[in-house]
């Protein structure tokens, strides 16, 4: 696979980042107080969340040495601050007790680079506390594609982001293949429901319940939504990729 372009995510994902927070804090009844984000980069996720929970107890993990670097200095040393140096795949073992339930997992951009997805997205459904949620945004392959052509909006500048993206397009899932794999997902682990969309504001149109919902939870989407308007091409942006969301029941339905 083409290295992770950095210049490319630095450039291009920031809005989807932090809009996959505002949503995944949303999901729940009660703001998250145990956190997990898979493939964390350089934690720039974790570092939004800090500033909006400042008890909350924060886990990272990503198996570049380096991100986790950049990510242990950008977080700080506060006591509820842990980043690790390892593979999501290794949470499919039973070493990954050691970290205990979360109420919310993310899964930004990352599900993609992994050599087993579907292993990751049920140890994932195994960690989550009851009435835990874990949020996984990634690029969508589009269902009749042709595996060559980069769709224009996702933004490649040049024959390099070009490659990188023609790479994640096809490590990734259709919509139909990841709604296969939040069904297999709600067969083999107890107490899960889980639902997979594409595009939107988590998956939702604006004049949707659940979009409705997720505005009123979330008001620094607006914010967000605002200053990336003013660059061209950003909502056909959001129409590129998928939102899987899996919920365990317990500790009060909504
Ligand atoms: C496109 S970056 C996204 C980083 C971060 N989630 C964000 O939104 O800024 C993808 C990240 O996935 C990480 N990654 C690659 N393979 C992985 C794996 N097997 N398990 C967990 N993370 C992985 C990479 O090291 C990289 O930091």
């Amino acid at each position: 696979m083409t290295a992770v372009s950095t210049c490319y995510d630095d450039r291009e994902t920031e809005l989807s980042r932090a809009l996959c927070v505002e949503v995944g804090l949303t999901l729940g009844e009660h703001p998250p107080s145990r956190i997990l984000d898979v493939g964390c980069g350089t934690g720039k996720s974790l570092a939004w969340i800090r500033q909006h929970l400042p008890d909350a107890e924060l886990v990272g993990i990503d198996p570049s040495e380096t991100a986790v670097r950049s990510a242990r200095s950008l977080l700080g040393p506060g006591p509820g601050n842990h980043v690790h140096a390892l593979p999501a795949e290794d949470l499919a073992g039973p070493a990954a007790h050691r970290f205990g339930r979360f109420d919310l997992i993310l899964v930004h951009l990352s599900l993609a680079l992994m050599r087993d997805p579907f292993a990751v997205v049920r140890a994932l459904a195994g960690l989550l506390a009851p009435g835990g949620h874990c949020y996984v945004v990634d690029l969508l392959r589009p269902d009749a594609w042709d595996g060559r052509t980069v769709p224009a909006a996702l933004g490649a500048q040049d024959a390099s982001e070009e490659a990188y993206l023609r790479d994640q397009l096809a490590a990734s899932m259709s919509l139909r293949e990841l709604r296969a794999v939040a069904s297999e997902v709600d067969h083999q682990v107890p107490d899960m429901r889980s639902e997979a969309y594409q595009g939107g504001l988590g998956g939702h149109g604006p004049n949707t319940p659940q979009g409705r919902r997720i505005w009123a939870r979330a008001p620094r989407i607006g914010g967000l939504l605002a200053s990336a308007g003013a660059r061209p091409g950003s909502g056909a942006q959001m129409n590129t990729v998928a939102h899987l969301v899996m919920r365990r029941n317990g500790g009060g339905e909504r």
